[in-house]
């Protein structure tokens, strides 16, 4: 197959060419393009502003003022915030393709297909092929719009580190003891004891009404106290179960004899591996077993761990009885409920030999 046979198979057209360029408007009207340069820093600009905007929101709307626009209800934070920040953005992509159609060089270029390699001399027209991109864009010579380009993308990334705020508060001792080590049982004392609820119809339960065998899935009374998101967060970590075992049949250590009320005992519903609730209760073993990883505590001895990968006991609750015969709780858990984290002090966890 000769060089021409091969040139026929590979171009079965002629090469219709490039029109001849034509040039832009802009190109060759100095007056416009000084106002499409104009528009490009405007649209930067405002972009700018508008993530400063973002940024006064966020400080000075405070969360939980409820605005309605018809079938739509939200939070006036958030939509200020969410406004601001995609007009931020969206004005950095009007400026971006503004730029490129008005001001950039519209000349087509034809490069022809070659081995992947460059010779010396291709490599040389390379670099001047660039450096005339360079000079074409105007990124050199148009100082206002470099400028207003990196300003609006420098002051977009502000929000960004802002918002950075709501991954706090910054788990200090104190704030640990206020928030994730604290439940609202913490409000209880011997003088103001606080009932156990029963969790669906939310009456008190009474001691002499749990049988042997029984799991009931339980709240302290104070919860209704609380409304919104408080009341979820604090559910998330009182919430508890209470089951009654013979208690000739199960090990109650020294140190956790008044803990219980014949039998009955309380624990946290919060699994300790990563914090599922837990209800599926045997009543034979006296094992509760998690859904999520099978983590299983033996509640006929402190809620310690017979398999899986949670690696702590299920915390429990010291119960009494009021003078009605109503279980009650005096104080907060021992130790923190729910999953294990960085700064957590393990020393008061129930372990396998603790009297
Ligand atoms: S959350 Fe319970 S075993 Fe993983």
């Amino acid at each position: 197959m000769n060089d021409n046979t091969t040139n026929q198979l590979q171009r079965p057209v002629d090469d219709p060419g490039l029109e001849p360029h034509v040039p832009s408007w802009v190109s060759t009207n100095p007056h416009a393009d000084k106002h499409a340069e104009g528009r490009v820093v405007v649209a930067f600009a405002v972009s700018a502003l508008s993530a400063l905007a973002s940024v006064v929101t966020y400080f000075a709307i405070p969360l939980g003022i409820q605005i309605e626009i018809g079938p739509f209800h939200s939070d006036l934070h958030n939509v200020i915030f969410g406004t601001t920040m995609g007009l931020a953005i969206f004005l950095i992509g009007v400026g971006a393709i503004t730029w490129a159609r008005n001001i950039m060089s519209d000349e087509e270029i034809v490069q022809e297909r070659h081995v992947p390699y460059s010779d010396e001399q291709t490599r040389t027209d390379a670099m001047v092929m660039l450096s005339d991109g360079v000079r074409d864009s105007g990124v050199a010579r148009r100082r206002f719009v470099m400028g207003s380009l990196g300003g609006a993308l420098g002051l977009f990334a502000l929000p960004l580190v802002v918002t950075l705020a709501d991954m706090g508060p910054w788990p200090t001792g104190r704030k640990r003891a206020q928030t994730i080590e604290r439940t609202i049982f913490a409000e209880a004392t011997p003088q103001k004891p606080i009932r156990l609820v029963n969790d669906v119809s939310w009456k008190p339960i009474k001691a002499a009404d749990v049988e042997i065998g029984q799991l009931i899935n339980a709240q302290p009374e104070n919860l209704e106290n609380y409304h919104g998101v408080e009341y979820q967060q604090q559910k998330a970590k009182s919430s508890i179960i209470v089951v009654r075992m013979d208690p000739a049949s199960i090990n109650i250590p020294a140190s956790r004899k008044d803990w219980q009320v014949s039998g009955i005992l309380c624990y946290s519903k919060i699994c300790t591996h990563v914090g599922c609730p837990i209800t599926l209760w045997e009543q034979q073993t006296h094992h509760l077993l998690c859904p999520c990883h099978q983590s299983t505590f033996d509640l006929g001895n402190s809620g310690h761990v017979v398999f899986g990968p949670a690696a702590r006991s299920l915390p429990q609750l010291k119960l009494s009885v009021d003078t009605e015969g109503y279980l009650i709780a005096t104080q907060d858990f021992t130790v923190p409920v729910g999953p294990s984290f960085f700064e957590r002090d393990s020393r008061n966890d129930f372990k396998e030999g603790d009297a």
